[in-house]
């Protein structure tokens, strides 16, 4: 799977994606994260990305024209299974959106700074608008690399245990379980007798109730949703 990040700041991107998880998706050839510096679409001497909103009012725009110079650039090399803006007026981001996008080949994310990118731009090639929470950024950048990351480790091979992403929180509308490791006591604090017991049948059912549980008190919305899906 391959991804397209266009920004500005190419620089706050460099980590994210050269540790861990995705370090090895890239180095076993399953994930490829490129980065493009919007400014090198930007013409003129000053090479401006961005410009004073019509109506005015504070903060400045980005302009259609380099953006659409980049996407095009990028859309006559590959076809793109979507095009995503991050914005904070986007549909925020769940596991099963990141599930479908992990289904694609090449996913471009456009990342947005000062006051958001000309609505024309949206208009015309963006297939996809993602927040990734009810909070504002000050840009896309860190979004992306969300989602780079929870798609990322969805591609069949990235991670050790194929099984462990289907086990993930959220995959089934409920939070994951508790979990423990050595030592089996600590500072008076015993791990869960079941989890000692080798009983594959009864430590299923025990870490289906917690995760019933910690679902119901924490996100009852999600509780909500579970019942009702297994009513169907
Ligand atoms: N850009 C700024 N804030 C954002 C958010 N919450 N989600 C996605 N992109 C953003």
């Amino acid at each position: 799977m391959r991804f397209d990040i266009i920004t500005v700041l190419p620089e706050l991107l460099e980590s994210p994606f050269n540790h861990s998880i995705l370090k090895r998706a890239k180095d076993r050839n399953l994930l490829e994260v490129y980065c493009h510096p919007l400014r090198d679409f930007a013409t003129g001497k000053h090479r401006h990305v961005d410009d004073y909103q019509f109506g005015g009012g504070a903060g400045m725009v980005m302009k259609v024209e380099p953006l659409a110079a980049c996407i095009e650039h990028l859309c006559s090399e590959r076809q793109y299974d979507q095009i995503v803006y991050v914005t904070p007026d986007g549909a925020q981001l769940n596991q099963q959106m990141c599930n479908r996008l992990s289904m694609g080949e090449n996913v471009m994310i456009i990342c947005g700074h000062y006051k958001g990118i000309d609505e024309r731009i949206r208009n015309q090639f963006v297939t996809m608008e993602i927040s990734i929470g009810d909070y504002v950024l000050s840009g896309g950048e860190l979004a992306a690399a969300v989602i780079v990351d929870a798609v990322g480790r969805l591609i069949p091979g990235v991670l050790n245990d194929e099984t462990s992403a289907l086990f993930d929180s959220f995959q089934d509308d409920l939070l994951a379980p508790p979990v423990y490791t050595r030592p089996a006591e600590w500072r008076g604090m015993k791990v869960p007798d079941v989890l000692l017991s080798g009983n594959d049948r009864l430590i299923e059912e025990w870490r289906h109730e917690q995760s019933l549980e910690r679902t119901r008190l924490r996100r009852p919305d999600l509780y909500l949703k579970y019942v009702k899906g297994q009513g169907e």
